[in-house]
């Protein structure tokens, strides 16, 4: 087995104990992340597992998170795991669908999304699935005891849509994107529950697009590069799907800090094709 597996089993192996950890942890702590997000025990919790054992595979140079400010150092290696330990906790307090997120590159972070080797997530939901990327095919399996068992070995995005979900208060979204979602709300059938990962699966599993666009407020969104748009730009993209910026795939965003916000826009190809047309230069 390889480290890139390595990393993909170490994720699932630690998937038990951080939904087993849930249930006493949905306090928020008074501390902030470093985007500015409210951190809950449970985050914490999550961030520190994954920490302690992604380091500890051989090749694994360097682990970086959502929760904390700065690139933490292994024993050396060629890849450099990011994750969001647990995307979406904001949905803990309501009890719904929650994930860990976990992208491999070969550069040292903040790094391009063309240096991903691999992406992979997990989902806490009724029942706990992990689905990874690598080398242009999408695997899904369940998660039971921290084992995988792979339930799709190619997964990829229906060609008819049927869903959509987007992030924002609509009276913040730019006039441009407005008019792109009116749209797609003729076409298609909202599903949004305020979790990257479980909206994305939604998009995976039916067809259609998952947006958190540019907002007049805050015009690189709310989503993360490193740890969420990157990711998820390359699983979609593995899907035969297609990832934005609003502008470009995710995967040609420059880096420029490890913290750093961009509009995610992913799903069939057609629809954020549409999307970037819509949008403009
Ligand atoms: O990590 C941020 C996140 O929790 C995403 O998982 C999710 O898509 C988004 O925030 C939800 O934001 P909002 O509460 O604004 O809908």
């Amino acid at each position: 087995m390889d480290a890139i597996e390595r990393v993909f089993e170490t994720v699932a192996e630690t998937a038990p104990d951080i939904r087993a950890s849930l249930p006493g942890r949905r306090e928020y702590e008074t501390a902030e992340n470093p985007t500015g997000d409210q951190m809950l025990a449970a985050d914490r919790y999550a961030d520190e597992l994954l920490e302690e054992r992604l380091l500890a595979i051989e090749g694994v140079a360097s682990y970086a998170s959502e929760e904390r400010e700065g690139v933490v150092e292994g024993e050396g290696g060629d890849l450099h795991v990011a994750c969001d330990p647990l995307d979406g906790s904001s949905n803990l307090k309501s009890n719904n669908v929650m994930g860990t997120i976990v992208a491999v590159y070969d550069d040292p972070l903040p790094a391009s999304g063309r240096a991903l080797r691999a992406a992979g997530y997990v989902l806490y939901g009724p029942i706990t699935s992990m689905v990874t990327a690598r080398d242009g095919t999408v695997a899904e399996a369940v998660v039971e005891d921290g084992e995988r068992t792979v339930v799709d070995d190619d997964l990829t995005l229906p060609a008819d849509p049927v869903v959509y979900g987007f992030g924002g208060r609509v009276p913040d979204w730019p006039d441009e994107f407005a008019a792109y979602a009116a749209e797609i709300e003729d076409e298609l059938k909202l599903r949004y529950g305020g979790a990257m990962i479980g909206d994305v699966s939604q998009v995976l599993e039916y067809g259609g697009i998952f947006a958190y666009p540019a907002l007049d407020s805050a015009t690189n969104g709310k989503l993360r590069l490193q740890f969420e748009g990157n990711p998820i730009g390359y699983i979609v993209e593995s899907a035969g799907g297609r990832s934005s910026d609003g502008h470009q795939s995710l995967l040609d965003v420059t880096p420029e800090r490890l913290h750093q916000r961009v509009p995610v826009h992913v799903g069939n190809t057609e629809l954020v094709d549409r999307l970037e047309r819509a949008l403009g230069e």
